[in-house]
């Protein structure tokens, strides 16, 4: 026996091969490229074939690009992934702590279970009216001509919504002081519109530290709020109360920690991404004026100018689909991140330990491979049956899977109900000076607002 085979070989467990993708520089890997443009580099390195291996300094990253391999990282492969590095920077922990979006394993579980009663559809319809309610109060403050930032209003009135349907009316105070530090909070983020992120970020500049300082003010009206309402006892029938109330099989309840952290999740969570799919959906409108014809018939036709009730969901049909098509073509939520927590197998190749695997909304909704016209804006193509054509993740808004976003009735439902509401009364002209521009950073957002002129429905 000669002395190299006397020698144990040490093999990988898979012997599936790695997948193609770009070298990248020696050091930064393809950062520079995806830092200058990311909607592009994620666009062009298809090219490369459905999984594809890049590395962002001492990270590995594979993107992946069709849709049976989506569903294997977020559905039936998904014990072999836990969400992404990029999800665990200080920075974001420190104001969602260990709320729904960042937990893991039987924590995760047992938090989902006791908060998804608060989300079945029978409750969520109770918030119609406040949607409905919340939205008429707020164009009575448009004046016909006025020019206005609608993404600016339409985080707004998402934000007073979704405070008011955790927390209800008692804290209407609070909520207004809650928005105005949440909005200063959500900056260092947008600053840093990079997977930079993805390195801790410990200095302790001024920047920092206001930031740290406003988490902390959000955390003392939270937690008084919680207080408030244990010491009252009372169902105020809001997210809060059900929070409160959900009890595990052994009767255990959440702490006010664990409350604090799904609050702030759901405060986060449950407005911006929202407030973008209406933002896109009112420039969408805006630049086609044959779909925005046929919107305001079917609002003429279901309401005849009385305001919408969750009872007109059924019929609010064409409405349903532009909220749809807007969230195919500006998908609000752009990518969703996982990391191997051992070594597995996506699409015939390799994933070592520890590669962090993205697939890309922005991408795959985009795909001619499963949408004819990819880039126009068509809600008409969201027939009945079009469930049955389209591979399941070819179109992926909410995620998938275990971690499918707990509020995708919440937010279909604020959608529909927001764009009838207000196309009902008015409609939007975009602003010919702005120049309308995306921003990918967590979230999918304009880049300077979407500046528009109120005119009224004649
Ligand atoms: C158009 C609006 C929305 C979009 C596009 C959206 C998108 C998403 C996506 C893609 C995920 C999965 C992330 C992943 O797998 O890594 C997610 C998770 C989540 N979303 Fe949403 N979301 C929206 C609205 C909401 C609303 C209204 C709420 C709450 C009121 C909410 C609460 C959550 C929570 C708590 C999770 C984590 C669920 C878990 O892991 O158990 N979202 N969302």
């Amino acid at each position: 026996m000669s002395k190299a085979e006397a020698l144990p070989v040490k093999r990988p467990a898979s012997q599936a091969p790695l997948p193609p993708g770009p070298k990248g520089s020696l050091i930064m890997g393809v950062m520079r490229e995806f830092n200058r443009d990311t909607l592009g580099f994620i666009t062009r390195l298809r090219d490369y074939g459905d999984v594809v291996r890049s590395r962002f300094l001492y990270l590995h990253a594979y993107f992946l690009y069709n849709p049976s391999d989506i569903e294997a990282l977020l559905t039936t492969n998904a014990k072999s992934y836990r969400k992404a590095r990029s999800l665990r920077s200080p920075f974001f922990y420190r104001l969602v702590g260990n709320g729904l979006v960042t937990s893991e394993g039987d924590f995760w579980r047992r938090q989902r279970r006791l908060a998804q009663p608060a989300f079945h559809r029978q409750r969520i319809s109770s918030y119609g009216d406040v949607m409905v309610q919340y939205t008429e109060r707020a164009i009575d403050t448009w004046k016909h001509g006025e020019r206005r930032d609608i993404a600016r209003d339409m985080t707004r009135l998402t934000l007073e919504i979704v405070v008011k349907t955790l927390f209800n009316s008692d804290v209407s105070n609070d909520a207004d002081h809650i928005g105005q530090i949440l909005t200063g909070l959500v900056k260092p983020f947008a600053s840093q519109a990079t997977l930079k992120w993805i390195l801790d970020n410990r200095l302790p500049t001024p920047g920092h530290r206001r930031y740290f300082n406003a988490v902390s003010e959000i955390d003392r009206i939270v937690f008084r709020i919680i207080a408030e309402r244990r010491a009252s006892g009372y169902d105020e029938g809001d997210l809060l109360s059900m929070l409160l109330q959900a009890q595990d099989d052994d009767g255990t309840q959440m702490t006010d920690a664990q409350l604090r952290d799904e609050v702030m999740t759901l405060f986060l969570a449950g407005h911006e991404t929202t407030a973008l799919a209406l933002s896109w959906s009112w420039y969408l409108l805006a630049t086609h004026p044959d779909a925005e014809t046929k919107f305001h018939e079917e609002l003429d036709e279901v309401l005849g100018g009385r305001a919408p009730n969750v009872s007109d969901l059924p019929k609010l049909t064409y409405t349903e689909m532009i909220a749809k098509e807007s969230m195919r073509l500006y998908p609000p939520a752009y990518a969703v991140g996982r990391e191997a927590l051992e070594e597995t197998e996506i699409g015939g190749f390799r994933v070592p330990k520890g590669t962090q695997l993205f697939a890309f909304q922005w991408v795959t909704h985009r795909d001619a491979r499963y949408f004819d016209e990819p880039d126009a804006f068509k809600p008409e193509r969201w027939t009945p049956d079009v469930a049955e054509r389209l591979p399941k993740y070819a179109y992926f808004p909410f995620g998938g899977g275990p971690r499918q976003c707990i509020g995708n009735y919440f937010a279909m439902m604020e959608i529909v109900l927001l764009l009838a509401t207000i196309g009902q009364r008015v409609r939007f002209e975009l602003d010919p000076e702005h120049k309308v521009e995306v921003l990918p950073v967590l979230s999918l957002r304009p880049r300077n607002g979407i500046k528009v002129i109120i005119e009224p429905r004649i």
